[in-house]
Order: C-alpha cells, then structure tokens, then sequence
C-alpha cells in the first residue's frame, strides 16, 4: 500500500443516513442529510428472507418497527410495508425499509456518496457480503475501474463498503474484486495491518474512542486510508483530523458542518 495517494471521498458522512435528526437508515434520512449539506453518507445492509439487501442495522424491527418480527425472516416486499419512522417522531410516519438498490438509485441521482457497511445476521456472512456487493457492482457497472489497484484508480463516486465480518468481507471481494472495501473494527488489534492485507482492504474504520494519536500515525503512515465513527462532537472531530484521520461518520449532522472539518 502506498502512503501517497490521498483519500479521494468526501470527509464527513452522515451516520446511518441522517443520523439523530431521521430515523436511521431510511430514504428520508438521506433527504435530511442533504438539507444540512450532507453529499455523503453511511448506512447499513443487511439480507431480507429473498436474499434482498435492505437498509438495516438491527436483526430484529423491534428497536425501529416495535415490531416482533426479524429482518431475514421477511421478505423485501413486507419490508417495505412496515413503519420504521414513527418510532423517531411524527414527521416520519410512514418512512418504511428501503432495499439498497433503491437507495443507490436516490444516491446516484442526487450526488450522494455511501458508505455501505455490510451487516449480517449470524450465518448469513457470505450471503450478505456477496449480495451488496452484486448490487453495487451493478448500479455502479459504469463508474467501476476493473483494472489495477483500488486506491490508485479509486473513482470518488463509487461506493466504499465495509464491514465488520472478514467473511462478509471476503465474499464481496469474491463477487466484485474492483470495489473498494474498509475494514471496521472497535479497538485496533495488533495484527491490524496483516490482517488489512489479507482482506485487501483499503482502510481501516476504527471506533474513535480506541483510537490515540500514536496509532493514527502508525495506520496513515502505512499508507492505509483511516476511518472514525461515530464522532458527534467538533471539538472531537477537529482533534482526530488533526492527527491525520481521512474520513469520520457523525450523528450530529445539525452540529458538525459536512466540509468544516477537512484538514
Ligand atoms: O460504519 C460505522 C458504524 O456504523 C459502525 O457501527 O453499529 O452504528 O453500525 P454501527
Ligand atoms: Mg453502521
């Protein structure tokens, strides 16, 4: 990995879609995150029962849907049917679970840019992994650059995915190998940069509260692109920018300008 090429994506994402000010990972998220400037944005996907991608976090509706139901036991259609907005306030009764692809038509047609972190249930790893990113490679057939390294001929507009799961992870370089992906982990664990390489991850998406200003160092001087969530605080994000880090995620959408804390 080289250490010259700079991130080429915007700085500053919207979690989640709009973060605390719309209910998570719904279309009209987005839609607040562009009235507050946000052309960039990270949300979540995880496998309907029709093996759908669908715009997630939680295995089960019942933090966002007050619903006993769970996500793989669905099909995309139900989905769509069942409210995940009332629970954030009245203005967004009605919002219901998008699929992916509907929502990189809404991001393609309004300059938006994902971060498409791959969620699955237990056991379904490979699935999910390999399914977002068959979607993806689809939507974005024409802006993908098939040959040669990820960070040098990484396209500003094509989607970045990440995950948690290795096995996700694996699964998506298998189905579409030109799409660039991001390891997320919580701490940095020791065997952080072998692991990178295994995966042929591009950058590594770190919880900021395990992040100090020696391991940022460490990271961006190994020429790998480094990543925080969830940072919702200015003075937060100024410190972790300042000590080199390419990219964050906030909540606080109304509180951090979406182009102010570039270096
Ligand atoms: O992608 C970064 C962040 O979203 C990971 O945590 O639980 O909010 O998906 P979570
Ligand atoms: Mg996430």
């Amino acid at each position: 990995m080289s250490a010259q090429i700079s991130w080429p994506y915007p700085r500053v994402l919207a979690h989640r879609g709009g973060g605390k000010l719309a209910p998570e990972n719904t279309i009209a998220a987005i839609k607040v995150g562009l009235e507050h400037g946000y052309r960039a944005v990270e949300f979540d996907a995880m496998l309907a029962a029709d093996g759908v991608p669908v715009l997630m976090h939680d295995a089960t509706l019942q933090r966002t849907a007050l619903n006993s139901g769970t996500v793989s036991a669905l099909h995309a259609a139900d989905l769509q049917r069942i409210d995940v907005g009332g629970w954030h306030s009245l203005r967004f009764v009605g919002e219901t679970v998008p699929t992916l692809e509907a929502t990189l038509d809404f991001c393609r047609v309004h300059q938006v840019w994902p971060n498409i972190e791959i969620k699955p249930t237990p056991g379904f790893e490979r699935a999910t992994g390999s399914a977002v990113a068959r979607v993806t490679a689809q939507l974005y057939s024409d802006q993908i650059c098939v040959d040669g390294d990820q960070r040098q001929h990484a396209d500003a507009r094509v989607p970045l995915l990440s995950s948690f799961s290795r096995d996700a992870l694996m699964a998506a370089r298998d189905t579409a190998p030109a799409l660039p992906r991001g390891w997320l982990v919580n701490g940095v664990p020791p065997d952080w940069y072998e692991q990178l390489r295994r995966l042929g991850c591009v950058s590594l998406h770190v919880n900021h509260r395990y992040l100090t200003a020696e391991l940022a160092r460490k990271i961006t001087q190994a020429g790998v692109w480094l990543f925080c969530y969830t940072v919702n605080s200015p003075q937060r994000a100024r410190t972790i920018v300042g000590w080199g880090v390419d990219a964050f995620c906030t909540d606080r959408i109304d509180l951090i300008d979406a182009n102010v804390s570039c270096p």
